[in-house]
């Protein structure tokens, strides 16, 4: 791998450090300090550099603003017990951006840039890396069409950036979740596996009327009839049926968590039979009626694990058992903070230790 020898640093005269109340982490209260940001124009990108986190100045008809060409990552970075840090899974993250910006007609990003680049950013903010437990430094890498120019095409100009901020686990209380019915997210042969700005604009008005009903989130359909459960909104959905872990199947309709591969991973090992198959709203529907359903929750990486009490189907609210730390689901959420934070060993290569 090519190393970053020559990116150039600047570094903040102002730290907000300080202002930081590490115990009281609202998601996206705080952002840390520093800032990656790499252009590309003229067919290829240029030298990053890491600067004071701080606005961006742009043109109104750049072209992001227009025509949607924006693909950002969502991942972690964790305080171990020996006080290293370890970037969780950056290689599927990378991999995942990239298969994103292709989707969207974008330039691939160069694993030298975004893991190097990562890796000496992480080092320079080091001290925003919290230290409490469930706590971590999540990480935001997008990528936009920053060239200015009204034509509807794609740009010939990007601008690639990662910040950071420290964050506590979201979702730890159970959460109400709605099968929705009457708006889609994603279809086949569409955008729903890439990480683009659209598809979450367009999930909008949907959860927002699911929240107006009183509910969390929403579980995402499919098919012709919206019968088969697809994923939540920032999340893969997993249920317990027979004692047996079932989740949707990777499709191009759907977003290839890093969570979901690593809780499915955990589970196999502790012999859970684990069953990647569409899961339809008739199936759910039995399996409270028989009492076989045991838990359901959404995998991802903003609350790793969040639990459902309750789902509502057609017109009917189903509530699912009480939880407790014995559950499957709080077990593998355990075991990975375990590999994450280096209390067991990491036998899969997950952890990027800088
Ligand atoms: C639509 C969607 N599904 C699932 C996930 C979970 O993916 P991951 O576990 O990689 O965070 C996310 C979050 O990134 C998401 O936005």
């Amino acid at each position: 791998m090519e190393m970053l020898t020559g990116i150039s640093i600047k570094k903040t005269t102002y730290s907000k450090l300080k202002e930081v109340d590490f115990d009281n982490l609202e998601f996206g209260k705080y952002i840390a300090d520093h800032m990656l940001v790499c252009d590309y124009y003229e067919g290829e990108w240029h030298q990053p550099k890491i600067v004071p986190f701080a606005n961006l100045s742009l043109r109104p008809d750049t072209l992001a603003l227009h025509y949607g060409q924006t693909v950002f990552e969502g991942m972690k970075a964790f305080r171990m017990e020996d006080g290293k840090v370890n970037i969780f899974r950056l290689d599927k993250h990378h991999d995942r951006f990239n298969r994103s910006l292709h989707r969207m007609c974008m330039p691939y990003m160069p694993e030298e840039i975004f893991s190097e680049g990562l890796k000496q950013l992480i080092t320079l903010d080091n001290e925003w890396v919290p230290n409490q437990e469930g706590s971590s430094l999540y990480i935001r890498p997008f990528m936009y069409a920053s060239e200015a120019r009204l034509g509807v095409k794609p740009a010939d100009e990007y601008r690639f950036i990662i910040f950071t901020s420290p964050v506590q686990s979201v979702f730890a209380k159970p959460i109400k979740v709605k099968v929705e019915t009457e708006y889609i997210r994603a279809a086949k042969g569409g955008t729903g596996f890439a990480k683009c700005g659209g598809n979450y604009g367009g999930s909008f008005l949907p959860t927002q009327r699911a929240k107006q009903q009183g509910y969390d989130q929403v579980l995402w359909t499919v098919g012709k009839d919206k019968k088969f459960i697809e994923e939540s909104g920032m999340m893969n959905a997993m249920f317990v049926i027979n004692n047996t872990l079932i989740t949707a199947p990777l499709s191009d309709s759907i977003l290839d968590g890093v969570t979901r591969d690593s809780l499915i991973q955990l589970a196999k090992d502790k012999g859970v039979a684990v069953e990647e198959r569409r899961i339809g709203t008739d199936e759910l529907i039995t399996a409270f009626r028989d009492n076989t359903i045991t838990e359901a929750f959404g995998a991802g990486t903003a609350a790793v694990v969040a639990p459902i009490n309750l789902i509502h189907i057609d017109g009917v609210d189903y509530k699912l058992p009480f939880y407790t730390v014995n559950n499957l689901m709080n077990q593998l959420k355990q075991q990975l903070e375990d590999i994450r934070t280096g209390r067991v060993s990491d036998i899969y290569n997950w952890n990027h230790i800088i």
